[in-house]
């Protein structure tokens, strides 16, 4: 559907070149829920920018439905944005208009017949759940209200994408629930395309179905939001799931693993009911080695548990190693992410 091949984008401030985007390649799936996460100033907003082309690449390809849109002519551009929405962090309303306008405004704009306008808007009013609020100005909503007003006014021409760059940045944790929510509705609902550009995990998590981490003006990692939780490759990733769960290997822990003979420990992401399986005992009694839960915790992907642990396991030479072989055939993904060896004491970060 969304088709990013090779873009580069490079800003030139004075005598300042500045390489906001280094690369790109992203291609999103018709009707998912897509995140790009990345610290400020990685690329997103211009990443983003780049789908309806407010933002011209330097270099690369932009293809929608199959369309380039650098080959199209201006009516031909105008036509494939009236398919995409866009919600901002500041809600972007018109502040002198009531609710009913801010929304009624976009449909005027596209030279909708006016007969059509007034029962467009009570249904998208309704489908974002402000029914009551038609007549209040943006000045007395709250912030979740005025979101929602943002994303009524995105739907108006009925889109196929909608882009949204850190719709819930301004929101308190409730709120932003509220809004997620909503969103979720709309994608099911709808069955609409949403990209969404986040600083925050959290908000990957609960909405997204992929992902991809950008750093710098690059992708440096994307894939299923279950893959990139359940085994995360680069330190950046792991900076923003350690929001969400903590499974660093402490020293002091290092220390006191020294005195076991044949120290493991292993990364075990486990989904679904899998979560809350007894696989550890199973291990134990089966090849009698120690087991030992140094972290543990549970995280819900879009509702789906995805449980991990980080286990230290020791014992005989041959029966850890077996432990480890049944562990990585029994669970979504295991991984030795240390191994002391017990003649030298070293420790093997693998
Ligand atoms: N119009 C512009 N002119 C010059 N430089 C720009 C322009 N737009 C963006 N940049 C630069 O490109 C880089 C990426 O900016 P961008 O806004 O895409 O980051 P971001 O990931 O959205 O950050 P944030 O989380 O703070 O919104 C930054 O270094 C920024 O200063
Ligand atoms: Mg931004």
């Amino acid at each position: 559907m969304i088709d990013l091949k090779n873009i580069n984008k490079t800003f030139q401030v004075g005598n300042t070149r500045v390489d906001a985007l280094k690369n790109v390649n992203i291609h999103v799936k018709k009707g998912e829920i897509f995140g790009v996460i990345g610290f400020s100033g990685a690329g997103k907003s211009t990443l983003l920018r780049m789908i309806n082309l407010l933002e011209k690449p330097t270099s690369g390809e932009i293809n929608i439905n199959g369309k380039n849109l650098l080959t199209l002519n201006e009516k031909g551009l105008r036509s494939v944005r009236k398919k995409i929405g866009i919600i901002f962090q500041q809600f972007n309303l018109l502040s002198s208009y009531n609710v009913f306008d801010n929304v009624a405004e976009i449909l005027r704009m596209n030279h909708v017949p006016k007969k059509g306008i007034q029962r467009k808007v009570e249904e998208l009013l309704t489908l974002v759940g402000l029914e009551d609020k038609v007549n209040q100005y943006p000045a007395q909503l709250s912030g979740g209200q005025k979101q929602r007003v943002g994303i009524a006014r995105a739907l108006a021409m009925d889109p196929e994408i909608l882009l949204c760059d850190e719709a819930t940045s301004a929101l308190d944790p409730q709120t932003t629930d509220s809004i997620l929510e909503l969103l979720l509705d709309i994608n099911k609902k709808l069955g609409l395309t949403i990209v969404l550009i986040t600083h925050e995990m959290e908000v990957i998590k609960k909405t997204c179905d992929r992902v991809a981490v950008m750093e710098k003006g690059e992708v440096i990692e994307q894939g299923t939001v279950l893959d990139i939780f359940s085994n995360p490759q680069q330190g950046t990733t792991k900076k923003f799931l350690k929001n969400l769960y903590d499974d660093t290997i402490t020293k002091e822990m290092v220390a006191k693993l020294k005195t076991f003979d044949h120290s493991y420990i292993l990364r075990l992401a486990f989904r679904g009911d899998a979560a809350l399986d007894p696989v550890l005992n199973v291990v134990s009694s089966r090849y009698s080695v120690t087991t030992n839960i140094v972290h543990g915790s549970i995280t819900y992907l879009k509702g789906n548990p995805l449980g991990i642990l980080v286990v230290h396991i020791s014992g005989d030479y041959e029966k850890v190693k077996q432990a480890i072989t049944y562990l990585s055939n029994t669970v979504y993904h295991a991984k030795i992410s240390l191994k002391i060896d017990p003649k030298t004491e070293e420790v093997l970060t693998l």
